[in-house]
């Protein structure tokens, strides 16, 4: 994606806001993408495998405008949203209308402007915690998060066929493996997830295609897709479809003594495995 460069790039920043040319500038294009993605549902299903939210109260970083916040409304007890850039925390709060268990507030996954243990779940969908770098993210999360709480952290799979072919020729310098052992490390189980995105017609597709890679790539990916949908063009199928893989981290936060080597998420946002230092309730 566009957006990653520069997030990779500037990875000492610390309390920075990543920018994101794709949403920040091109929104009715990325509207049109969020619209496209994931339309069988894979990740919400890993998701809701992962933990049933139902009841429950949900934290949102780096929310964009919102997309999102209206599925988790639906079944959650609260919904927040947390947005650095200004114009998206406005087009959010204007999403969310007047769901009454939504609220959006502009911050930042570094310095979350929210108490402690206050969210059952915790969730970023390819917002901030993109690998090294994102541990005072981490930190945050959770700190916010109750103890029994999950951090669900949602991301493109740089690894898979096409579409992380071609973030990575954009990106050629990014390491997947380095990638999923920094999450390992901070004791998260990671799932591959397998998704389809589904486009109106040739003209959606390439519209954000060309939001989320350099010409030259992007070129390449729509020559790319109009092939993989060949068959379904001739037959007169307007729609068109691009196979792209995610990966969803998740991580509980103990809730009480931890045994030494029982828990998959035995480890504290700073790495450190938590059973060295065991905690209480
Ligand atoms: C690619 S967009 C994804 C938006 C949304 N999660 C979605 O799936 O539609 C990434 C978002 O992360 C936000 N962001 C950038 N830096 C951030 C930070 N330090 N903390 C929280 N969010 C951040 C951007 O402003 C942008 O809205």
């Amino acid at each position: 994606m566009r957006w990653f460069p520069r997030a990779v790039s500037s990875r000492r920043r610390g309390d920075e806001v990543l920018p994101s040319p794709n949403i920040w500038y091109y929104q009715k294009a990325y509207e049109v993408e969020n619209r496209a993605q994931d339309v069988d549902d894979e990740i919400w299903r890993v998701l809701a495998g992962c933990r049933d939210w139902s009841g429950e109260d949900v934290l949102d970083i780096g929310c964009g405008d919102g997309f999102h916040l209206p599925r988790f409304a639906a079944t959650a007890r609260s919904v927040i949203g947390i947005e650095p850039h200004e114009p998206l925390v406005r087009d959010a709060r204007n999403r969310a209308g007047e769901l009454p268990n939504v609220e959006v507030r502009q911050g930042r996954a570094q310095r979350l402007p929210l108490p402690d243990a206050a969210f059952d779940v915790v969730h970023a969908r390819t917002a901030y915690f993109f690998g090294p770098g994102c541990e005072p993210g981490l930190r945050e999360a959770e700190r916010v998060l109750r103890p029994g709480g999950t951090l669900m952290i949602v991301d493109l799979d740089v690894a898979s066929e096409p579409y992380g072919r071609w973030m990575r020729l954009d990106l050629p310098r990014y390491d997947p493996p380095g990638v999923e052992k920094f999450f390992d490390r901070q004791g998260f189980d990671c799932r591959k997830v397998p998704t389809r995105w589904l486009f109106e017609d040739a003209a959606a597709m390439e519209a954000v295609l060309k939001i989320e890679f350099s010409a030259p790539v992007a070129e390449k990916a729509i020559a790319e897709i109009r092939r993989l949908n060949e068959v379904s063009s001739a037959a007169g199928e307007k729609r068109m479809t691009l196979p792209v893989g995610y990966r969803v981290h998740t991580r509980t936060k103990p809730t009480g003594l931890v045994v030494p080597g029982h828990s998959a998420s035995s480890a504290d946002a700073s790495g450190v495995p938590s059973s060295a230092s065991p905690r209480m309730p």
